[in-house]
C-alpha cells in the first residue's frame, strides 16, 4: 500500500509528522499490509525558517519528491502544484494521497489526485468560517468536495459536512492532528533555550503571529492592529516573529513607527520547538493563525483571535480562544481582563489526545487502501 503524504507549509508539516511516526509504527508491528510513504514537498514555503528548521524539529524524514513551486498568485501556485504533482502521481501510483489543512497545495494536490481517481484522504476535514473572502475556506471546501476519507478534528465539522450533503460514511472523527504534535514534542520544547536567548522571563511576555492576507495586506487593518499593539505593549512585552508576508507590509506601509519600540521584539519566525516554548511560558496569545487556536487551547493559554470569524469554534465554546479581529479597542480591552487575572479558562476538546493520527492510519489500514 503506497501512500503519498503531501505537504507545503509551516503548519503541513506539524501535520505530516504525526502521521509518518504512526506508520512507522504500524510497518514495526507488522499486523496488517505495511504502508510505503512517499513524502511529497510541493516547496510552497522555501525559507530555512519556514520550512527545513520544522523537518529538524518535527524529525521528518527527508522528503521523497520535492516539487519546487515557490511563491505566486494563488492560481500560479495552484497550477504549478498541479501540474507538478500530476507528474508524481503518473510515475508512483500510490494508492492514496493525505493532504492535509487548508493551504493551497491541500487543494492543488487533492485536485491533481481526484481527476486521476486516484483517492483523496483529508486531514483536518470540515472545519469551516464560512468566509468566503479567505483563500483556505475556498481551499477547504472544494478539498472536502472531492476527497474519499474526511477526518475531522471535531463533531462541529462532521455537521458542517453533513450539511454539504458528505455521505457519513466517508467521515471520521478522530480528533485534532496538531495536538499529536504538540503532546509528542512538549517536554523536548520545554528545553528550549528560546527565553534565555530573548531575555525573557515565564509569564511577564505575551506571543503575537500575525499573517492573513485580510490584516496584514490591507493598510487600513494592520494600522488597527499596530495602534492596540502599542497600547498592550505598554503594559507587557510582546515577542513578534513576523511572517515574510507581514514583515514586507510593515516596511512597505510605511508602518515600522508602531513596532520600533523596545517592549515589541520583532524577531525572525520561529521553528516548531523554540515556538512551542514561548507559547507554553507566555502569558497570553494573540494570533490570525488557525493552528495557534488549537494549540493554546490544549495548552490552556489564552488566545485572542485577530479574526472576525474561526473555522475552530469549539476553541471558543470550550477552549481559551476569545475573537476580537482587528478592533483596536476590543484587542486592548481584551488584553487588559487577561493581565487582570480574567482570562479565559477553557478545556481541551474530546479526542485531542495525541492519538489521532494512529486513529487515521487505523481507518486507513483497515479499509485496505
Ligand atoms: C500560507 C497559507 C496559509 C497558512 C500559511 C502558514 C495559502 C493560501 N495560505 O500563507 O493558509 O496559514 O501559509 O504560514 O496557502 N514567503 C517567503 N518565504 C517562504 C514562504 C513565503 O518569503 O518560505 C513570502 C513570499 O513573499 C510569499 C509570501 O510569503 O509570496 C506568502 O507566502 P504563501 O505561501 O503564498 O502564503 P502564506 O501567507 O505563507
Amino acid at each position: 500500500m503506497k501512500i503519498a503524504l503531501v505537504c507545503g507549509t509551516r503548519p503541513n508539516f506539524v501535520k505530516i509528522a504525526p502521521l509518518m511516526r504512526a506508520i512507522r509504527k504500524h510497518n514495526a508491528s507488522s499486523e496488517g499490509t505495511p504502508i510505503v510513504p512517499l513524502l511529497v514537498h510541493t516547496g510552497q514555503h522555501y525559507d530555512y525558517q519556514m520550512s527545513r528548521i520544522f523537518f529538524e524539529d518535527l524529525e521528518l524524514p527527508e522528503q521523497d519528491i520535492h516539487l519546487g513551486v515557490g511563491s505566486g498568485t494563488h492560481a500560479e501556485q495552484t497550477s504549478r502544484i498541479m501540474i507538478e504533482f500530476e507528474k508524481v502521481l503518473f510515475q508512483e501510483v500510490p494508492n492514496l494521497v493525505v493532504v492535509v489543512g487548508d493551504v493551497n497545495s491541500t487543494l492543488a494536490a487533492a485536485l491533481a489526485a481526484a481527476k486521476l481517481q486516484v483517492p483523496v484522504a483529508h486531514v483536518e476535514a470540515g472545519l469551516r468560517s464560512f468566509d468566503r473572502t479567505m483563500p483556505e475556506e475556498i481551499n477547504r471546501v472544494l478539498t472536502d468536495a472531492i476527497s474519499d476519507y474526511l477526518f475531522t478534528p471535531s463533531s462541529d465539522a462532521d455537521d458542517n459536512l453533513k450539511k454539504e450533503g458528505v455521505l457519513q460514511e466517508k467521515i471520521y472523527l478522530v480528533g485534532d492532528i496538531m495536538a499529536d504534535s504538540l503532546l509528542h514534542n512538549k517536554v523536548k520544547a520545554e528545553a528550549s533555550k528560546a527565553l534565555f536567548r530573548l531575555g525573557l522571563e515565564r509569564g511577564n511576555y505575551t506571543l503575537l503571529t500575525m499573517h492573513r492576507p485580510s490584516n496584514v495586506d490591507e493598510k487600513g487593518n494592520l494600522l488597527k492592529i499596530s495602534r492596540a499593539l502599542k497600547e498592550v505593549s505598554q503594559r507587557i512585552t510582546i515577542v513578534f516573529p513576523v511572517h515574510p508576508r507581514t514583515r514586507q507590509n510593515i516596511e512597505g506601509f510605511g508602518l515600522s513607527s508602531f513596532f520600533e519600540n523596545k517592549r515589541i521584539l520583532l524577531i525572525e519566525p520561529l521553528g516548531y520547538l523554540d515556538f512551542l516554548k514561548l507559547m507554553i511560558d507566555c502569558k497570553f496569545v494573540m494570533t490570525d493563525s488557525g493552528g495557534i487556536q488549537e494549540e493554546t487551547t490544549v495548552l490552556g493559554i489564552p488566545c485572542l483571535t485577530l479574526r472576525n470569524t474561526t473555522e475552530r469554534p469549539v476553541t471558543v465554546s470550550q477552549g481559551t480562544n476569545t475573537l476580537v479581529w482587528n478592533d483596536t479597542e476590543r484587542i486592548v480591552a481584551e488584553a487588559l481582563k487577561i493581565l487582570d487575572g480574567k482570562g479565559k479558562k477553557g478545556n481541551c476538546p474530546e479526542l485531542w489526545d495525541g492519538k489521532t493520527a494512529e486513529r487515521i492510519v487505523n481507518v486507513l489500514v483497515q479499509s485496505g487502501r
